[in-house]
């Protein structure tokens, strides 16, 4: 989604916007654009298309500044083009602001503004935001800081802003409501502005996280100043980021999802620290512990979530009802937060976010909240939206997610879910003990199986070569390798624009079958478990309409082998933890045809990697 950046200091800005924007490439986008101040002059510079468009339509006549904002939009009003690109200008010309989010009254205000003889370029309700600061700041007076806090009380919606002013050289403001805005605090009176911390971590560790209708003058003279729209004054709380700038970068990989996917064996051990104590068989979640009475008299666990993350959450039906006894529901966000649910006070609504950032995610946890039921975030992103709005949480640890496909986030979203499951198991004592030390040291060896799985690369590719021209691919599994199924649809056709379905194994009679015949590759989970005969029999129906299985199967399987037109093999897994270790080959398989079909892996079209309008 949209990204931000801005800069205020003594280096030329240009480049650091640039190599800013070029790191939140990874949110998707379809234009860029930036601003700079130079000598009481702003320049505006945008474009449709990529940030290296921006680079080339700007070679040789670099903008030169010290202020700067720079933006990656991807469109919601108006579509993408040079005209709608940010950033925009005021009607005279003295604003230049970037936005993400959206200004969900921007019709009224605009008819409003052009009724008193305002002039709009772009279809954007982000220039009408640029026009309305513009319009309280002549009519009345005020400073821009205050034109600024006025101009949003006005309006309902989204909005993560930054604007600078040609008639105040040395500031810039930021403010946001309900979308991520990050400042970060260099030395030598320096400000830089992100949409996250990642094109800030190059230059500062030191962060102030704005808070929603919070509005913040970076001044290069008298330093952070925070100011609600109500014109409370706040102290700026600095906080220190954690992430490292090489986990930005490739690594030597051709794409980041490549990289992501083999950053599995380490990210699910980074979910087990401190965690998982395999000596003593005991697991620890300080969200949990802290709130033990919550989980033992819960009645129910509602999970929100959306994508991948929606998917992680079916497998946690899964463990949570196997292991804990606890009744759960896994709901879209999108939909829960609409539908006037029944939520009781001993419900715990856990909601789950790559980015805890997605819109509909947040908004279901809203509501859940006020009804009183305790929110537990299970998120990635440290100090994200979701998880300073969750009661209590877990984080995943997975480490920066790049890719849009969603590959290390889902493996670890499952692995801290397992280790909930299994906290709440010890304190409502619905596991035996054996079973607790069998589970924890299964999942102690799952790195090491997931390793094993990653050296079937090459197969996968050579499967994928014979399957890359399909148009249509159907993906099966029952019990907890069924959200398997429906994530490994989800990996092919986002990034590789293949049409795919995920269904449980047994449905597939009741409709799916009618597509079946030799074009169709079914790609099955049928490792050992309780429904392994059940799924050769699916297999055999599929067969029987001459359709192509590529089966994953447990280690020196023979059953399906016979009947398959490919196997990939996995280590033998107990089958609550068969998950973790049978979504590999999918998201190998996808990120393979994806190349082979010359896709652009990492940045699909249409897509954005946090979702933060609905
Ligand atoms: O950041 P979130 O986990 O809340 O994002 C949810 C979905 O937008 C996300 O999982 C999406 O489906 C991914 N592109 C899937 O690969």
């Amino acid at each position: 989604m949209c990204g931000i950046v801005g800069y205020l200091g003594t280096e030329q800005a240009y480049p650091i916007l640039i190599k800013g924007l070029k790191r939140l490439e990874y949110r998707g986008y379809d234009s860029s654009g930036v601003a700079l101040l130079n000598e009481g002059e702003i320049e505006i510079s945008k474009c449709r298309g990529k940030v290296s468009d921006l680079e080339d339509h700007l070679a040789g006549k670099v903008p030169e500044g010290v202020v700067g904002i720079g933006h990656t939009r991807w469109a919601t009003h108006g579509p993408p083009n040079d005209i709608n690109a940010h950033p925009h200008a005021s009607g005279d010309g003295t604003l230049a602001l970037i936005h993400n989010g959206i200004i969900e009254n921007y019709a009224t205000i605009k008819e409003e503004l052009i009724n008193r003889g305002h002039v709009f370029k772009s279809d954007t309700d982000t220039e009408v935001l640029t026009h309305l600061i513009e319009d309280i700041r002549t009519k009345t007076g005020v400073d821009l800081f205050e034109a600024i806090r006025l101009a949003l009380s006005e309006v309902h919606g989204a909005y993560a802003i930054v604007v600078i002013d040609k008639k105040n050289p040395d500031m810039m403001i930021a403010a946001k409501k309900s979308s991520p805005l990050v400042i970060g605090i260099g030395g030598n009176g320096e400000f830089y502005v992100g949409s996250d911390a990642t094109p800030i971590v190059e230059y500062t560790k030191n962060v102030v996280y704005l808070e929603d209708e919070e509005v913040a003058l970076m001044d290069r003279k008298s330093g952070l100043k925070i100011v609600t729209i109500q014109n409370k004054e706040k102290v700026p709380y600095i906080q220190e980021l954690e992430i490292k700038l090489e986990t930005l970068e490739k690594g030597g990989y051709d794409y980041f999802m490549l990289k992501e996917i083999y950053e599995q064996p380490r990210s699910i051990i980074d979910c087990f620290r401190g965690r998982m104590n395999l000596q003593k068989g005991e697991i620890r979640m300080s969200g949990i512990d802290d709130n033990e009475e919550k989980w033992i008299n819960a009645k129910r666990v509602i999970i929100v979530a959306c994508g991948t993350s929606w998917h992680a959450g079916l497998v946690a039906e899964y463990l949570f009802e196997d292991i804990a006894r606890l009744s759960v529901e896994v709901e879209y966000a999108s939909e829960f937060r609409y539908r006037n649910p029944i939520i009781n006070k001993d419900d715990i609504v856990v909601a789950i976010s790559q980015s805890g950032e997605t819109a509909d995610t947040l908004a279901a946890i809203e509501m859940a909240k006020k009804q009183g039921a305790h929110i537990f975030g299970v998120c990635n992103v440290v100090g994200s939206t979701i998880s300073r709005t969750t009661d209590s949480g877990a984080y995943t640890h997975a480490g920066p997610e790049i890719g849009v496909a969603s590959t290390k986030a889902f493996t670890a979203q499952v692995t801290v879910l397992t280790l909930m499951a299994l906290t709440v198991a010890q304190k409502r004592g619905t596991i035996t003990d054996a079973r607790l030390h069998r589970l924890i040291a299964e999942l102690n060896s799952i790195p090491d199986k997931v390793t094993e799985v990653l050296k079937t690369n090459d197969q996968v590719e050579y499967i994928s070569d014979i399957y890359k021209n399909a148009t249509n691919a159907l993906y099966l599994g029952r019990g907890s390798s069924f959200p398997v199924a429906l994530e490994g649809a989800l990996k092919l056709k986002e990034i590789s624009y293949i049409h795919a379905e995920g269904y449980p194994a047994a449905e597939m009679k009741h409709g799916p079958i009618a597509l079946i015949d030799e074009e169709m590759p079914v790609f099955v989970i049928a490792t050992h478990g309780q429904s392994y005969e059940k799924v050769v029999s699916n297999i055999q129906e599929v067969k029987a309409r001459k359709g192509k299985i590529i089966a994953i199967v447990t280690a020196g399987d023979t059953a399906v082998k016979g009947m398959a037109d490919h196997v990939i093999e996995i280590p033998k897994t107990d089958e609550t933890l068969v998950p973790l270790v049978s979504v590999i080959p999918f998201q190998l398989l996808s990120y393979h045809i994806a190349v082979m079909r010359g896709c652009n892996v990492d940045q699909p079209r249409n897509l954005a990697k946090s979702v933060t309008v609905e």
